[in-house]
């Protein structure tokens, strides 16, 4: 296959673009005709010239006679560890593997297909030394990105840029990719806790009793879930009278309870006449063409459908438009499906390639559908943004989607897709969301339990023991599956899944600080292991455990059996780090609980931690009261940083948070644990400040 590489005839050119970023081309001509970048936050012009010869990683462009294809080949020092590539289902480590940009409706995917549901043309590599690099072919077109030798991606549509990212660690590569392509804004709170969703919830009595009983059985949750169902015959933008004859109300009655909602709205609009959304678009002239010019149609949920061209600046205000009303039925969040696009009645499960989308000048004008394929879902969720936002200006936007393209975090969260309810898939949730991290998608996360098929209870619980603390934590599962919400498999999983929902809102102060940071710096909210020590070889391919932020590890149970024994980070300076447990709310201690992930917390660390709540502004009487759990480093010393904020609205743009650096010591043989430094207008809260000292026996305590 693609086997006769031809070099290009003139030299590549490289120029400065950030610290420690460098941008190639395969000649000069290629830079003045470089088409516009979708996946970078802005064009950056260059700051510097560069010798490309002179660099340690660089590419080499060549013409591949056989595709047609453009390949850039990156030569790798030896012993470097392959990570990114967006979504692959498969280990962490992605060295011998390769894979294909093509956004795809990949129902019931397994190990090692090449191409699921978004595109990320992006490479992490961290040499053996622990210092890393970073890779991305800035194309939107189909793309081979090729692991088994170095790294290669060969590219349909001609030349593109590659741009590297050089620097001292991965967490610094993770910036510079943050700075590249955005970072996410900070999600209302609610969108951090757990979400239940099943496809679907209907009719509304059903939706109400589900969100009931997780009040009745006190399982902390913020986020239900309207799937296809509630709308009349799958037309977008309507509801079904007799199953949903009042979304307001219900959705008022939800929000009484403590419940926000999401509601589903795919891209295939249903071709009708006397339709309004149909009519409207013909009306504006929205929809993508086929080659000849005539409107195309294919087939998805509501039959024969026409499809919204996102990538043109009219349609995606026309789209944005339609949010007004649905918006004010107290809707909090939206989902957007199937915006590969998928497409049922053909073969390539989506449009033709040469459709013509009139995409605005920025984003490289008119072009056929091979070329903005892979970045259609991102094109749409950024309409879909913007049409919550203009609906409820004062409120943070949630979106989630299916497709996306790299840099489309900037607009919404993304799930893994319909997943399989087996053993196989539960193990790959954790590299898979880890990949997607890497590859600059920090809020995501597996359908927990499984899509496809019904699992057992045993799947259940260990996958929820462990996807609670995804940063995207989501159950839900397919049409005709048994029940799966978190009491459907008897008294023994509905208290794992109790114990393992708590711990989540526990975190819930570090696990919003981790938001935060990720959306100052780019950085991951879910890590790898080796993260902890990026030197230590051993943890570069360890697929069963986590970092939740930089100082939480979650070490995770993925065989039916429980018996892989994860490798764990090393001691610093002599430190181990300390597993903890927080006490049960129904008697004994959490890690009594087999079926849970153990945590364990780094050397020198403090972790905040508060009171377990039902959903986000429960228990305000409570709602202050901090845990710092402290692990003291070799010195006896620690430091830990709380990030508060409203939890929604954008007053913290405004200067409206609170940002805390504790630091722990040993005074008197206590561990103390005080304020270093503070930062922003919020008010400090009049609270209560526990500490506790975990892998030591020794007391702590708080001073102002
Ligand atoms: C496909 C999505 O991946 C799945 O999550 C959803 O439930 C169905 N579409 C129905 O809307």
């Amino acid at each position: 296959m693609l086997a006769i590489a031809t070099p290009i005839a003139h030299a590549q050119v490289a120029e400065v673009i950030g610290d420690g970023i460098i941008r190639y081309d395969a000649s000069l001509e290629a830079r003045q005709n470089r088409r516009p970048s979708i996946a970078l936050v802005q064009p950056f012009t260059a700051i510097g010239d560069v010798n490309p010869d002179n660099m340690a990683i660089s590419p080499e462009y060549s013409m591949d006679s056989g595709s047609g294809r453009t390949v850039a080949s990156i030569d790798i020092p030896e012993g470097t560890s392959l990570y990114g590539t967006g979504m692959c289902a498969g280990p962490l480590l992605r060295n011998g593997f390769v894979t294909e940009t093509w956004n795809l409706d990949a129902f019931g995917y397994g190990l090692g297909d090449p191409n699921l549901y978004t595109s990320q043309p992006w490479v992490l590599g961290v040499r053996p030394d622990g210092t890393a690099f970073g890779v991305l072919a800035d194309t939107t077109y189909r793309t081979q990105i090729d692991l088994r030798g170095g790294i290669t991606f060969r590219a349909e549509g001609g030349n593109f840029a590659v741009i590297i990212v050089d620097r001292d660690s991965p967490q610094e590569v993770m910036e510079g990719l943050g700075e590249l392509t955005g970072s996410i804004a900070m999600p209302p709170r609610w969108a951090v806790g757990y979400h239940q969703c099943r496809y679907s919830y209907n009719p509304e009595s059903r939706v109400r009793e589900v969100a009931q009983t997780f009040r009745d059985k006190e399982i902390p949750a913020d986020v239900i879930w309207m799937d296809i169902d509630y709308m009349d015959e799958y037309r977008v933008f309507t509801f079904d009278k007799e199953q949903f004859p009042d979304p307001k109300g219900l959705n008022d009655w939800l929000d009484s309870i403590g419940w926000s909602n999401v509601w589903m709205i795919d891209p295939g609009v249903k071709d009708e006449d006397g339709y309004f959304v149909s009519d409207s678009g013909d009306e504006h002239d929205v929809w993508v063409r086929d080659k000849d010019g005539n409107v195309y149609n294919g087939e998805v949920w509501p039959g024969v459908c026409v499809f919204p061209d996102y990538l043109n600046r009219d349609v995606r205000n026309w789209w944005a438009g339609l949010y007004k009303d649905f918006m004010s039925y107290n809707i909090d969040g939206v989902w957007n499906d199937m915006n590969e696009p998928a497409v049922f009645n053909v073969a390539s499960k989506t449009m033709p390639e040469d459709n013509v989308h009139r995409a605005d000048p920025e984003l490289g004008g008119t072009d056929t559908h091979d070329r903005y394929h892979n970045v259609y879902g991102m094109q749409m969720i950024r309409a879909t943004r913007e049409g919550v936002m203009a609906a409820n200006p004062d409120k943070r936007p949630f979106v989630l989607s299916r497709a996306n393209y790299i840099g489309g975090h900037r607009y919404g969260a993304t799930w893994t897709g319909d997943n399989s309810a087996n053993w196989p898939h539960l193990e790959m949730s954790i590299p898979m969301t880890l990949n997607l991290s890497l590859s600059g998608q920090p809020f995501v996360g597996p359908d927990i339990g499984g899509f496809a098929f019904n699992g057992d209870g045993e799947l259940f619980q260990r996958w929820i023991g462990f996807g609670s603390l995804f940063p995207f934590s989501r159950g839900h599962t397919a049409k005709g599956n048994i029940d799966k919400e978190p009491w459907s498999f008897g008294p023994e999983v509905e208290a794992t899944s109790r114990r393992a929902l708590e711990r989540r809102y526990r975190l819930m102060p570090m696990l919003y600080t981790a938001f935060h940071e990720s959306s100052e710096s780019g950085m991951p909210i879910a890590q790898p292991t080796f993260f902890a020590d990026p030197t230590d070889l051993a943890l570069r391919s360890e697929d069963d455990s986590f970092l939740l932020g930089e100082d939480l590890l979650v070490v995770c149970k993925t065989t039916p059996e429980m018996d892989r024994v994860p490798v764990l980070p090393g001691a610093v300076d002599g430190v181990e780090w300390a597993e903890f447990d927080f006490p049960s709310y129904d008697g004994g201690r959490d890690s009594k609980d087999s079926a849970l992930p153990q945590l364990y917390i780094r050397p020198g660390s403090i972790i905040p931690t508060g009171p377990v709540h039902q959903y986000f502004g429960d228990r305000p009487d409570q709602r202050d009261e901090l845990t710092l759990l402290v692990h003291l480093d070799a010195n006896g010393e620690a430091e830990g940083d709380l990030y508060e904020d409203a939890g929604e609205g954008f007053g913290y743009m405004m200067g409206e948070y609170l940002e805390t650096e504790f630091v722990a010591s040993v005074e008197k043989g206590r561990v103390v644990v005080r304020i270093n430094e503070q930062d922003g207008k919020m008010a400090q809260p009049d609270r209560k400040i526990n500490v506790i000292v975990v892998g030591s026996d020794k007391k702590g305590r708080f001073e102002d």
